[in-house]
């Protein structure tokens, strides 16, 4: 099984995220498309999560939503913040720590793995952004990592949105590194200017469990066709 994420960021109102949806079903069921032996997961705005969490109900289509952020604290007087208790009716799983959120928000390690410890409580599945092994190894050492069920998405800073992939090798190498240290069953995820033309060349590695998908998620064609030629590799795992 492969993990395709879809990434917005903090982009699309809620009426367009209305029509990539219903666009992207259109596609989906005219070309008879089927998520067999891959997951796929759109992570929208917070703000859109409600809306869109009914649309895929009522196109029934397989695709998971998650939440591209939540906060470290359970609940109560943090203003802005949304608790994972708030959005576990609406989606599986969480991105944390992406570098953006990092690089911007100014979230620390620790922050992190407060929120993976916030995820795991709450039954969200983390998807945990690392672009180095000390973020790894931070979360390894203060022993804050769950035992199971979540990943780990390796996204280069030099990759993200550049438009400039890491070499898939490179990838596979750095991959291989992370389930050293974290484990060789970890499911470890790559981003970073992921596309139609380049989405193979990873999930075709042996280490990498799946991709993850930013400025390629935001056009539902060239989403689609990314689920499309991924499928064209036929993996055992
Ligand atoms: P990108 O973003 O595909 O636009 O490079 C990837 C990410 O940040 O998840």
């Amino acid at each position: 099984m492969k993990t395709i994420l879809a990434n917005w960021k903090s982009n699309k109102t809620l009426e367009e995220g209305k029509k990539w949806l219903k666009q992207f079903n259109n596609l989906i069921r005219k070309n008879s498309l089927n998520f067999d032996n891959f997951r796929i997961i759109l992570f929208p705005p917070l703000t859109h999560l409600a809306i869109l969490h009914l649309l895929v109900d009522k196109y029934n289509l397989a695709l998971k939503l998650g939440a591209q952020n939540i906060s470290p604290f359970e609940e109560g007087a943090y203003t802005g913040e949304v608790s994972a208790r708030s959005v576990v009716n609406l989606v599986n799983y969480v991105l944390i720590g992406h570098s953006e959120r990092r690089k911007y928000f100014a979230e620390t390690d620790k922050m992190v793995a407060q929120k993976v410890k916030m995820a795991v409580k709450y039954g969200l599945i983390p998807v945990i952004c690392i672009s180095n092994l000390n973020q790894v190894n931070y979360l390894i050492t203060t022993d804050q990592l769950p035992i199971t069920n979540f990943f780990i998405l390796y996204e280069p800073l030099f990759a993200i949105g550049s438009g400039q992939p890491d070499n898939p090798e490179n990838a596979n190498k750095f991959a291989q590194r992370i389930k050293k240290i974290v484990g060789k069953k970890t499911q470890v995820l790559y981003g970073g200017s992921v596309t139609e033309e380049n989405v193979i060349s990873f999930l075709s590695k042996p280490e990498i469990s799946g991709v993850g998908v930013g400025g390629a998620s935001l056009d539902p064609y060239q989403f689609y066709k990314i689920i499309k030629n991924a499928q064209k590799i036929k993996k055992k795992n």
